[in-house]
């Protein structure tokens, strides 16, 4: 068991990659693991698209820059959207690329919420967004999984603003929204922790009475 949490412990964000390529089977063994996620109602409602060609990857990179560099360009007045860039094109340098989409997942609550006329915000406010939810577990599944296999990995949302473009790149259907990016390979660097907020800032124990 100390195992477990040791993988736990040490999985960091890895921003750079040795070259070594990694063999498909252990991609595809762990985003198997991904796969025993658990999932709203079981839908399982994500996909994985493996990346491991130069010619994509360059691709995929440039859309992200595209994206960026258009933002910047519509809102010259918001300070920091050049500086995404820092935070969004190291994927392309790792072996491979897991993009990872999702599909929405409406249940009958939705409906009936719907039909009674809430506003969609609303919606997802009392729903808390199941999908996105079952999809993030199944993230962090991949990446304890790869951390596990001695690979390094960093979950990604900023490439996310090229969805559009990379979902057309990866030939995926139209119900599949891309959720992240995660770069995959020999860690050619050991990331200390950023640190985590101590406990009590974020945990409550509503107690009960005393045991004992
Ligand atoms: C939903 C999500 C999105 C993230 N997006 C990015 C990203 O776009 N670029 C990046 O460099 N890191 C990204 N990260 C990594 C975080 O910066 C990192 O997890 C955090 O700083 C804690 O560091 P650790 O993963 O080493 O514990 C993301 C993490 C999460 C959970």
């Amino acid at each position: 068991m100390a195992e477990f949490y040791e993988v736990l412990a040490g999985r960091r964000s890895v921003r750079r990659f040795r070259p070594d390529p990694v063999p498909e089977a252990e991609v595809r063994e762990i985003v198997r693991w991904a796969t025993l996620a658990p999932s709203a109602s079981n839908r399982q409602m994500w996909k994985f698209v493996a990346v491991a060609d130069a010619g994509v990857k360059a691709a995929m990179r440039e859309a992200v820059e595209r994206a960026i560099d258009e933002l910047a360009r519509a809102v010259p007045g918001v300070k920091g959207v050049g500086g995404m860039k820092g935070w969004s094109f190291f994927f392309a340098d790792a072996p491979v690329v897991i993009a990872v989409f999702g599909e929405e997942y409406r249940s009958r609550t939705d409906d009936a919420l719907k039909a009674r006329g809430l506003a969609a915000a609303e919606i997802d406010r009392l729903r808390a967004r199941p999908d996105l939810q079952s999809i993030g577990a199944a993230v962090q599944t991949l990446l304890l999984a790869a951390h596990a296999k001695g690979y390094g990995t960093c979950w990604m949302c900023a490439p996310v603003l090229a969805a559009r473009e990379i979902e057309r790149l990866l030939g995926v259907e139209e119900r599949w929204r891309l959720v992240a990016l995660v770069p995959l390979g020999v860690p050619a660097e050991r990331p200390k922790s950023p640190g985590r907020k101590r406990l009590e800032e974020v945990f409550t124990y509503l107690g009960g009475p005393r045991e004992g």
